[in-house]
């Protein structure tokens, strides 16, 4: 088998802040290219080191206008590889070659169309529509207050909108482009085209990232790494833990140990599921440690969330440090870090801002109270190619297809003090709905979609009586990145049908109410 280098074309992204950036990273991987996002303000010797076949500058929030604002390294316009700017990356590249932005009359938010005036390779093969003028039009998506005034020598206008003068401009020669709108968004008609017109024609990539040839060099990679030395894992039965441990069994067999820790705090039957796929199906090791009393008893008159999730953060660390100390032997610490928790954190080193809205529940704390070398197999990928890795190495569309579950489980969808009925509660309530989702097709169409448990009192009058019992909320999102997310307009006969399995079928629920809020404000976790 010959193992081909899957890192050998890649693309370099610079962010500026844009909420798109991850975006335009996994178009680009889905046209089949390795690519990295780093900071705008990485130093020139990185982007050398790196040495990528052609930049993409993002979009930010910021104004170029503003004398203080980010501007792009300098030298990639003097290495001789492409460079395409979109939004406020194509109006950085202007100020820096000569051209101008200036504050513009409209902004423009949303739908609109270009006019294409020249031909590029940018737009090879794209399909365009003709207006009643027959002129040669786009649907794009935009996004943008400044715009560009004029444009840098060796310029060309290939685009405008009625709204927008340079809506997309080139330099053939040097092979720089600048794009007012945003092609990585869906709403920009063949977008995937142009970014592979930009990668493949323009920037010369050969398709080198695919599922089975990333399989082959991880698990080569592994071997190679890991040699003949033990690894612990914590397999949660998430799809990230889950394709982690798929992988390392594939490269070192049963070296690997798998750690399940049932914190009381799961899914109906999570952990009978757990261990018929991986222990009887898959043949790994597992060790099942039954830890529920622990993690109530440590929760015990806790209110605040962030307390909760401290304590089950630290509890976790203290049941998975006495379990792994058990193993002899054991070497390395396997995580189930994918790429856009890198991202995040690599984004606050330089920005300074972390994102402390929530603390997320990670195993952070464990490799130095356990002096292990960490070894983390899918960090350089996106939960969806994370899921096609999963899909190549065989593993169950049960487990592929799951909607993110948070470390802490049930206890951040209780609100204030955690109770063992309660979780018995959210449990019968989430199967149901998974249940009625599943037959009505949505389950895979929603992002996420679990109950929350309020903890207040509601009348019912069930036959002839009274009753005061609690109350359950029904949330269901639509999410690309899980930063922003709307409620899912669920089909009110579907609604109807779980409200009523959930009030009959459950003992102790007098009402479901529905969630309609959106993230902003509203988070998608209640607590
Ligand atoms: P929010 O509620 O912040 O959620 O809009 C965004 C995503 O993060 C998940 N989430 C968590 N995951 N530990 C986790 O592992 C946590 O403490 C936590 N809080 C939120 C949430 O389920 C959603 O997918």
């Amino acid at each position: 088998m010959i193992l081909k280098n899957i890192y050998e074309y890649r693309i370099l992204i610079l962010d500026f802040g844009s909420q798109y950036t991850k975006l335009i990273a996994r178009r680009i991987r889905e046209v089949g290219v390795y690519c990295k996002i780093l900071p705008w303000n990485i130093n020139e010797k990185k982007i050398i080191t790196f040495n990528p076949n052609g930049i993409i500058l993002s979009g930010g929030p910021e104004s170029t206008i503003n004398l203080n604002s980010p501007r792009a390294p300098d030298c990639i316009f003097n290495i001789g590889i492409p460079v395409m700017g979109i939004c406020y990356g194509m109006q950085t590249m202007v100020l820096q070659l000569g051209g101008t932005v200036v504050s513009a009359k409209k902004r423009e938010f949303g739908s609109t169309q270009i006019e294409i005036i020249n031909s590029t390779p940018l737009m090879h093969n794209i399909k365009y529509d003709i207006n009643p003028y027959g002129k040669e039009i786009l649907g794009v998506w935009m996004s943008h207050g400044d715009q560009v005034s004029s444009i840098p020598d060796g310029f060309v206008l290939i685009a405008k909108t009625n709204n927008c003068s340079f809506a997309l401009i080139a330099n053939e020669k040097k092979h720089f482009y600048g794009l007012q709108f945003h092609p990585e968004v869906t709403h920009t008609n063949q977008g995937i085209d142009i970014i592979k017109n930009f990668v493949i024609n323009i920037c010369l990539c050969k398709k080198s990232w695919i599922p089975k040839q990333i399989v082959q060099h991880l698990i080569k990679q592994l071997k190679d790494k890991i040699g003949h030395c033990r690894v612990v894992l914590g397999l949660s039965g998430g799809i990230d833990s889950s394709v982690t441990a798929i992988l390392l069994h594939r490269a070192i067999g049963n070296k690997l140990t798998c750690i399940f820790i049932d914190n009381g705090l799961l899914h109906l039957k999570e952990t009978e599921k757990v261990i018929s796929i991986f222990k009887t199906h898959f043949n790994l090791n597992i060790i099942h440690v039954k830890a529920e009393e622990r993690f109530f008893d440590a929760l015990t008159g806790i209110k605040d969330p962030e307390k909760k999730r401290k304590v089950i953060g630290s509890v976790f660390i203290d049941v998975f440090n006495e379990e792994a100390k058990k193993l002899n032997n054991i070497q390395w610490l396997a995580q189930g870090t994918i790429y856009s928790d890198i991202i995040e954190s690599e984004m606050s080193l330089i920005t300074g801002k972390l994102n402390v809205i929530k603390s997320h529940h990670n195993v952070g704390g464990l490799p130095k109270k356990m002096d292990l070398s960490i070894i983390e197999p899918i960090k350089k990928l996106f939960k969806d190619e994370v899921r096609k890795i999963g899909i190549e190495l065989g593993m169950p569309y049960e487990i592929l297809s799951r909607h993110p579950f948070p470390g802490p489980g049930l206890a951040i969808r209780i609100l204030g003090e955690v109770k063992k009925e309660y979780c018995g509660i959210l449990r019968q309530a989430d199967s149901i709905v998974i249940e009625e989702l599943r037959k009505y097709n949505l389950y895979d169409k929603l992002s996420q979609v679990f109950t929350v448990f309020l903890p207040i009192r509601s009348v019912s009058v069930m036959g002839d009586s009274r009753k005061y019992d609690w109350v359950i909320s029904l949330r269901a999102v639509e999410s690309i990145d899980f930063m922003t997310a709307d409620w899912a307009h669920l089909p009110y006969n579907l609604l109807a049908i779980i409200s009523n399995r959930i009030i009959n079928e459950i003992k102790g629920i007098s009402r479901v109410v529905y969630d309609i809020s959106s993230k902003p404000p509203a988070t998608i976790e209640w607590e």
